[in-house]
């Protein structure tokens, strides 16, 4: 089974970026754990970062995933484009972010994701990647039976 780690907007720069929201993992640091994790639960994982809309929007089009987990980040709040597309290829998902967007400011709160999302993971930094990817191998799992 094949997971795809989608990371978006300004991701490329964790470990330096407002590290009081995001941590002091690079996402490379982040992407290595989540590699061998992957390993160990029997998933093969694929990884995009992308600051451009049209390219996280390609990746999800070519994806031959079973699951995705998906970091929006900015696009989390303004792009319908991006909720299209998984809704276009019914691929199931789940939502993460580092930090809790529900205690900054008021426009984190809307995700143009969540509604269609397995499930929604927040404020929990870089474990919350751990998590779902876990959450992904029990319900593909699940999906088996
Ligand atoms: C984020 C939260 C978003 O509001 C923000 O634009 C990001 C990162 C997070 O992981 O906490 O870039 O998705």
């Amino acid at each position: 089974r094949q997971v795809l780690l989608i990371n978006g907007p300004n991701l490329n720069l964790l470990g330096q970026r407002e590290p009081e929201h995001y941590g002091q993992q690079t996402l490379a640091q982040i992407v290595d754990g989540l590699s061998q994790q992957a390993q160990s639960l029997d998933l093969a994982l694929e990884h995009i970062q992308s600051n451009a809309e049209h390219e996280l929007i390609d990746a999800i089009h070519q994806s031959q995933a079973d699951f995705i987990v998906i970091n929006p980040a900015a696009f989390t709040h303004t792009s319908v484009a991006l909720r299209d597309a998984l809704s276009g290829v019914k691929i199931p998902y789940i939502e993460v972010h580092l930090s809790n967007v529900h205690a900054r400011e008021p426009f984190r709160a809307h995700s143009y994701f969540s509604d269609k999302a397995v499930g929604v993971i927040c404020g929990l930094g870089a474990q919350g990647y751990q998590f779902a990817l876990e959450a992904a191998a029990n319900y593909l799992r699940a999906l088996k039976k």
